[in-house]
């Protein structure tokens, strides 16, 4: 990574503010933390920070507030959880500028931890507010961006504080910059994409560019509903992005101009309905009833991407192969999940639900690297400069 890092510089007694993405998911009725994993992830950079001495001051965002104090996202339960997992106290401030926290960094010692509240409750942290962004580094010496799922965001946190301080990558972000990079940069062959979600919509631009670099795209979820009708399936009652058959056609065109190996589904489980407990049967992709919706890739598909998978030594995979949420319709994201689990290659996962399902399936360990930046991820897959990282020190 051409960045300066957090060990590239001296903390001993200074007071570091680091940003992390502490943007985890909530129980809706408990409000209790259902993945901890972004939490986990920034502990390299706290702990090397408290073992030279530093003052770590942590500013993160949680859902999205819009500005306003809002009592369900507080970010509480995290201090909780982190103090858990560092094994040390981790104090906590009801605000991050002004009076209170200014307080808090002064009794800082070195070596202490403390974490400021949610900084979107703040309209002028999106605003990215000159003014605001001031305030947040005033209460620092240095600052440590460590939030590589925020780094797609231009912000007061991530941008506008830079302008005071000077700035640095955490171990976090230097991880993710450097497997993501590597995957786009200097792959070992052969390398698979597999693409999956509800919406070819949201992944276009992705596709265009990743097409450049793989010898494999693998496309299931929802999205792979417009390439079916794009080619002249029926899709039944599936969602098909109407507007979007043309870039269909353009991308498997270009696809076989690249001499890119494009895999569509070719069996799939179909449902009367959108939900957990529908009617459903798997039938052959030339075999689509009008009135039935495709909410999964069938298990002929899962055996046929997962046999092209076993070929590569590069995989990056971003988004679901079905609605994972209803376990109906799991069965294709776990058999994909499963086999790259097992594959001897360097294997990313981008992030988001594709991320979440490997957690549940209690596969994180056997995964090369799985970003916590969704929308980060897929933007440094798009090919496109992420604003939280162009604005860091170069080495
Ligand atoms: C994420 O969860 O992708 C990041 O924390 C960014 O959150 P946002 O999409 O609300 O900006």
């Amino acid at each position: 990574m051409d960045k300066e890092t957090v060990r590239d510089i001296q903390t001993k007694d200074k007071r570091v503010l680091v940003r992390v993405d502490f943007n985890i998911p909530l129980d809706k009725s408990t409000g209790e933390i259902t993945d901890d994993s972004r939490i986990r992830a920034t502990l390299p950079t706290i702990e090397h920070l408290v073992n030279q001495g530093a003052r770590t001051i942590l500013a993160s965002h949680l859902g999205r507030p819009e500005g306003r104090v809002t009592e369900e996202l507080r970010l509480g339960p995290v201090g909780e959880r982190l103090s858990q997992l560092l094994g040390r106290p981790v104090r906590r401030t009801r605000d991050c500028v002004g009076n209170e926290a200014e307080k808090a960094v002064k009794e800082m010692e070195e070596g202490d931890v403390l974490l400021l509240e949610n900084l979107r409750f703040y309209p002028e942290e999106e605003e990215n507010d000159p003014q605001f962004s001031k305030s947040l580094a005033q209460l620092a010496d240095v600052y440590v961006d460590d939030a590589f799922g925020a780094a797609h965001r231009a912000h007061a946190s991530t941008v506008g504080v830079t302008q005071h301080l000077p700035a640095v990558a955490g171990m976090l972000m230097e991880k993710e910059l450097g497997f993501l990079g590597k995957a786009l940069a200097n792959p070992e062959r052969p390398f698979a994409m597999v693409v999956g979600g509800a919406k070819v919509s949201d992944k276009i631009v992705l596709l265009e560019n990743i097409m450049k670099e793989v010898d494999f795209l693998i496309i299931g979820g929802g999205m792979a509903n417009t390439f079916l009708k794009a080619q002249g399936y029926n899709t039944g009652s599936s969602k098909v992005e109407l507007d979007h058959l043309g870039s269909a056609r353009v991308i498997l065109d270009k696809a076989s101009k690249n001499g890119v190996q494009l895999l569509l589904p070719t069996d799939a489980v179909v449902a009367k309905e959108f939900t957990r407990e529908s009617e459903h049967k798997t039938v052959p992709i030339t075999d689509v009833p009008d009135d039935w919706m495709i909410l999964d890739i069938g298990p002929e598909t899962a055996a046929r991407f997962n046999e092209e998978l076993n070929k590569c030594k590069t995989v990056v995979w971003n988004g679901t192969m079905g609605v994972f949420e209803f376990p109906t319709f799991a069965e294709g994201t776990k058999s994909l999940a499963s086999s790259i689990a097992k594959l001897d290659a360097m294997t990313i996962i981008g992030g988001g639900d594709t991320a979440e399902a490997i957690v549940e399936l209690g596969l994180t360990d056997h995964i090369s690297h799985i970003s916590t930046g969704g929308g980060a991820s897929l933007r440094f897959l798009e090919g496109k400069t992420l604003p939280g990282v162009e604005v860091l020190l170069d080495k």
